[in-house]
């Protein structure tokens, strides 16, 4: 997902426009650009890959100004090149643009048609082009903005400054987040409130459809209907300090070793210390009298959606489906009358998530979300967030947001249990201790961290790995098998158990390494023999179980890991914690950028 970050200051902006973009790397991007005014001309300043490389050319060609706009892009339309890169500008207008204008080609060909010359194979230059025409007529700025704002079509958030207007700077939301931070005597703009975090912590999250008007003293929100708007002013609680690395050698190895505190904090908030009964924010409707569950997410957080179906069908009684939303908005499903659905999404911005509670919505379902990001589109659009409390997570894969959404899944089942009658007050008492007592089991867990470098290395050179689990440790399968090939680019799968004789047990040789996932549960003995069958056709298994489960079948394995023995409904949070280790592991070995892997962005806000 693309990063951008807008200054209207008193002093020179490129550094701090620089510093920003930083604090956004962790959204994956290919290019990176910056235009300042400098005595009211267009200057820019752009590089093809990472950061470091636009650093140079600001070395090398210092860019001045006091009023400037950065880009960090994540290609959608023209291949990641510097002419591809943004800012985009025409010499009078500057562009920084995060989104897809659906309707560019249209765009393009009639402003082509003007004698209009593009240089870059954008969507996003349209908007360049636009703004100038309209100015070329004659309109103000404000004008000129107002008028692009009603042609162009899609989901963007943008950012526009215009030569020879040193005192004004332009935003717009639509589909994609931008936010207002407000300084003293300067103001500015930003993808999300880390950007910002250096500037300001004073923020307005803009509305759907907003768009904003700002001079170094004021902000002007317009609605999409161009009515003066007054938004509310937030503080943010990002701050730089929960932006770095500390001691870590990557994102993603805090944020698994965050997992114990953060997995402690995301419980706190919803069970009550005094009486250990959970509670949830109090909702518009009453949970026990849904009818059926629809929940919809993508990636990791579908992942979680399907450990919640088994939690709350057995649990709670409540029927379940689950889908990944890419299938669900089209797909159009009927929807129960009485029914809720729930979206589960760490940023909260994720666009075929967001369509899909779209969809629900319409269809009158009651509308649940999980989320890691307060203020994230799809929380606002929610009739109950139930937050979890990760804290911002910066590696691409996600790790701390999916062990703290389970938590909140399994408050949210216990909840629905208690509400319709189903889960007796013993059966609650048992989950919730088995809840409060994961952040010290998992804090144990990280113990084998060297241990799961070493099975790393005899893994790192496979061309194929499968992940198996049964009931609660299938979709913990597909997690671990995500984690690897997202961050490794190793081909890896995740399979129900069960599911090998039908077919998948054909891959299984000696170069295929098979991690199984076998807490020592109701499900055990079947998973123990399907880890019997893939090693008896040589497959090298690593063993993941209980010191009951080791001592049972543990000397077939190639390799295992203990952990420590906790109740079944807990198992599947705390036995993500290894194939998360594992998956690290392996990407170190082999090189990979394990915190921005290749082709991924950590939010995803395009089709
Ligand atoms: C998981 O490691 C990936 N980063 C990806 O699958 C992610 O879970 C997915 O894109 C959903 O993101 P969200 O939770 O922010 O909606």
């Amino acid at each position: 997902m693309c990063g951008i970050i807008g200054i209207i200051g008193r002093d020179s902006v490129s550094e701090r426009i620089l510093e920003g973009l930083k604090r956004l790397e962790y959204r994956g991007y290919d290019s990176a650009g910056i235009a300042t005014l400098v005595n009211g001309k267009i200057e820019r300043r752009r590089a093809e890959g990472k950061l470091v490389n636009l650093s140079q050319r600001l070395a090398e060609q210092p860019l001045g100004g006091d009023v400037g706009i950065g880009h960090t892009r994540w290609a959608t339309h023209g291949v990641p090149t510097e002419n591809n890169a943004h800012p985009h500008t025409d010499g009078k207008v500057a562009v920084v643009h995060n989104g897809i204008i659906e309707n560019f080609r249209d765009l393009k060909a009639e402003l082509a048609a003007k004698g209009r010359v593009f240089a870059s194979d954008t969507d996003t230059e349209v908007i360049v082009h636009l703004v100038s025409d309209f100015l070329d007529q004659g309109k103000t700025p404000r004008e000129a903005v107002q008028a692009t704002l009603h042609r162009i079509e899609g989901a963007f958030a943008l950012v526009i400054i215009i030569a020879g207007f040193h005192d004004v700077i332009f935003g717009a939301r639509r589909g994609t987040p931008l936010a207002v931070g407000l300084g003293d005597g300067e103001m500015y703009l930003g993808s999300d409130a880390m950007a910002l975090s250096h500037l300001t912590n004073r923020l307005i999250y803009l509305e759907e459809g907003d768009w904003v008007e700002m001079t170094r003293d004021h902000v002007q929100v317009r609605d999409e209907h161009d009515n003066d708007v007054t938004r509310e002013i937030k503080l943010s609680a990002v701050s730089g300090a929960m932006m770095g690395k500390g001691n870590y050698a990557h994102f993603m190895q805090k944020e698994i070793f965050e997992q114990p505190a953060v997995i402690g904090d995301t419980l706190h908030s919803f069970i009550n210390p005094a009486t250990q009964a959970i509670k949830l924010p109090d909702m518009p409707f009453n949970i026990g009298e849904a009818t059926r569950l629809t929940i919809v997410a993508c990636g990791t957080s579908f992942y979680a959606g399907l450990v919640a179906k088994h939690w709350i069908e057995r649990y709670a009684g409540l029927g379940v489906d689950v889908d990944v939303a890419s299938e669900f908005r089209y797909r159009c499903p009927p929807l129960p009358k009485g029914g809720i659905a729930l979206f589960i999404s760490q940023s909260g911005e994720t666009l075929d998530t967001l369509a899909a509670l779209r969809y629900a919505k319409s269809k009158g379902q009651k509308i649940l979300s999980i989320v890691n990001v307060a203020e994230s589109t799809i929380a606002r659009e929610s009739d109950v967030v139930l937050q979890t409390f990760a804290g911002p997570e910066i590696g691409v894969a996600s790790t701390k947001a999916f062990t703290t959404q389970l938590t909140v899944l399994a408050c949210l089942a216990v909840t629905i249990g208690r509400e319709n009658g189903t889960l007796s007050k013993e059966a609650e008492a048992a989950i919730v201790h088995a809840l409060t007592e994961l952040p010290k089991q998992a804090a144990e867990v990280l113990h084998h961290d060297e241990e799961i470098r070493q099975l790393a290395l005899n893994i790192a050179d496979a061309r194929d790995v499968l992940y198996l689990g049964r009931g609660l440790g299938y979709p913990i399968a597909m997690e671990g098998a995500l984690k690897l090939k997202e961050i490794s680019y190793i081909h890896a799968e995740g399979y129900a158990a069960g599911e090998m004789k039908h077919g998948p047990i054909a891959l299984i040789d000696q170069s295929v390494p098979i991690i199984v996932i076998a807490p020592s549960d109701e499900l055990f003995e079947k998973t123990a023999s399907n880890m019997q069958e893939a090693a008896a056709r040589g497959g090298r298994v690593i063993f993941l179980s209980d010191a009951q489960g080791l001592a049972t079948v543990g000397d077939i394995a190639s390799a295992t890991v203990e952990l420590p023995k906790v109740a079944d409904f807990v198992a599947p949070i705390l036995y993500t914690i290894p194939v998360q280790m594992l998956a690290y592991h392996v990407a170190v070995h082999k090189g990979t950028d394990v915190d921005q892997p290749r082709n991924l962005a950590k939010s995803v806000t395009v089709e």
